[in-house]
């Protein structure tokens, strides 16, 4: 249990990262001591941002000062696991975005690190501390809705990410429909088994990437509840994101209709905005997740999701990407 302020080092301070280093300068009992990134200015503009004592290139020295208490890291995906497993070595407290690594394996292998390091971990599945999912959690888990039944999610990302970028995304699925199963996992449980479809209906070009641009997903849950997930890379009416569960006694629906509470009303009809993307619509989610991770470490408790319970989402996202290669329904337990 840590009593004093909480000190950071900081590693990557580049789009997301910008963005966490605002959240941390605003957390009392937090204090960015370092910022670390393989280029020293964008290091320099996080220190500014953090007011951080040091900003670096040197990343093992930051992550294994002795001013340090936690690691938090929002560098690319291929540098995570790394840099979570040096962390965790250096007996650091670790939030890192997610996910921890492409492949299984080497999400097992830092789990089994962290694991006999005994050190405390949180994944960046921000969803989870939207207050809307956040509640419904809390509803779901007092038994308001009675026994589950039913699980639908939807995603959309308003534009088509580069193709360069797709190459090395690991697939929709488990880039984007990532987070919607994660979500199945918070709100409903586990999965037992998965059938996905795939097309390529946006851009030809997503074939080039050997994805598809749109996706949807049939879930069975351990529970016997049943789920649906669909998932596009492209949304012209804005960032569209949905989720419901439904109950034998009632049933939630998480949705961010409009960015700006104002309706117009006019002749025309009436008008609304809406959300972007991911940075407005989950700008308070962003914040809480390390208010979360950092009231745990001060608690004594487990940060969550930790880095176990991100190995099962991304077991889940693998065994969705196998059904729809595979053309099969999938048993989730099959991917190892
Ligand atoms: N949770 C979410 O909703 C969400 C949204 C977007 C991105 N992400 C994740 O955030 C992570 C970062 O994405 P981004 O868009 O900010 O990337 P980015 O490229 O904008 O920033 C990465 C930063 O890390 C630095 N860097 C690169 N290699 C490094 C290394 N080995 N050591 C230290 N610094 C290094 C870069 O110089 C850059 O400043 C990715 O893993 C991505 O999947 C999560």
């Amino acid at each position: 249990m840590i009593k004093n302020d909480i000190r950071v080092a900081f590693i990557g301070a580049g789009r997301m990262g910008v963005t966490h280093i605002k959240n941390l300068a605003g957390l009392a009992g937090v204090h960015v001591r370092v910022v670390a990134d393989a280029l020293l200015a964008n290091a320099e503009r996080g220190q500014a941002i953090a007011r951080a004592e040091r900003a670096t290139t040197d990343i093992e020295a930051a992550i294994t000062a002795s001013d340090i208490d936690a690691v938090v890291i929002s560098t690319p995906t291929n540098t995570h696991a790394s840099l979570i497993e040096k962390a965790a070595r250096a007996q650091k407290a670790v939030w890192c975005e997610k996910p921890v690594a492409m492949t299984l394996a080497e999400t097992q292998h830092v789990a089994n690190v962290v694991r006999a390091m005994g050190v405390s971990t949180q994944l960046g599945f921000m969803r989870r501390y939207d207050p809307g999912y956040a509640a419904a959690k809390r509803k779901i888990e007092s038994g308001e809705l009675g026994r589950i039944e039913a699980f639908r999610a939807l995603g959309r990302d308003t534009r088509l990410p580069p193709i360069e970028y797709l190459k090395t995304s690991g697939g929709i699925f488990l880039d984007m429909a990532v987070h919607d199963l994660d979500l199945a996992r918070f709100l409903v449980g586990e999965v037992d088994e998965v059938a996905a479809w795939g097309a390529v209906l946006i851009d030809r070009r997503v074939s080039e990437a050997d994805d598809v641009d749109t996706g949807v997903a049939m879930l069975r849950f351990a529970n016997g509840a049943l789920g649906t997930i669909e998932t596009a890379r492209r949304s012209e009416w804005g960032y569209d994101i949905r989720t419901e569960v439904a109950g034998a006694k009632g049933k939630l629906v998480m949705e961010g209709y409009q960015k700006t509470p104002l309706i117009h009303s006019h002749s025309g009809g009436f008008h609304g905005d809406h959300f972007e993307l991911f940075p407005d619509r989950f700008e308070a989610a962003y914040r809480l997740e390390l208010v979360a991770f950092f009231d745990a470490l001060r608690a004594g408790t487990q940060p969550m999701p930790d880095i176990f319970d991100a190995l099962e989402t991304q077991r889940l996202a693998l065994a969705v990407t196998k059904s729809w290669r595979e053309d099969r329904v999938v048993k989730v337990r099959e991917v190892t």
